[in-house]
């Protein structure tokens, strides 16, 4: 049984976020989706949040499980006795980041292997990050995520602004 842990900050989770995902988890026996807080940014949505909204979108495909952690990605894997991390590579911007990440977890867990799947070209531009910005500006994000993330987003900005 093969088990691979897909990481990432999944704020929000993006179309292109669910490609690789449903991809994923048709090439191994479970798939652990990883929920993290990435130190260089601040979340618009909770980690609580992250994972239930993970959770409704996956909820189709019985060998994906979703968890938040905290920590290194590396002990995430190991305590999940996960044999590879996947991560998507959407352009060669993203590569030397992925390979720095993959090389560096390499050597603190040899036995786990980091693939990267390449992201549908439909969605090879798409980023968490824009996907706010356009959000925050008032712009139309249904291209880019889920009908029901896509609300979230906008509930949350108007509650922000609200503050
Ligand atoms: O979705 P993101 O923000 O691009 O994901 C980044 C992620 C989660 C892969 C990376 O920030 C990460 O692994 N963070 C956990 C802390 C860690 O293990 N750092 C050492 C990496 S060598």
């Amino acid at each position: 049984m093969k088990t691979a842990v897909y990481p990432g900050s999944f704020d929000p989770a993006t179309r292109g976020h669910i490609d690789i995902i449903s991809r994923a988890s048709r090439i191994f026996d479970r798939l652990l989706i990883g929920v993290l807080t990435n130190s260089a940014k601040f979340p618009l949505f909770t980690y609580s949040e992250r994972v239930t909204m993970l959770r409704d979108l996956t909820v189709h495909l019985p060998n994906v499980e979703v968890k938040e952690f905290r920590g290194l990605l590396i002990d995430f894997a190991k305590e999940n006795k996960a044999d590879v991390i996947v991560r998507g590579l959407r352009a060669i911007t993203d590569f030397e980041f992925e390979l720095q990440l993959a090389q560096t977890n390499k050597v603190m867990a040899p036995q786990i292997e980091t693939i990267f799947l390449t992201t549908n070209l439909k969605y090879s531009y798409l980023s968490s990050s824009m996907v706010k910005e356009i959000a925050s500006f008032g712009g139309d994000i249904h291209a880019f995520v889920e009908e029901s993330v896509a609300e979230a987003v906008y509930k949350k900005l108007k509650e922000r602004n609200e503050k």
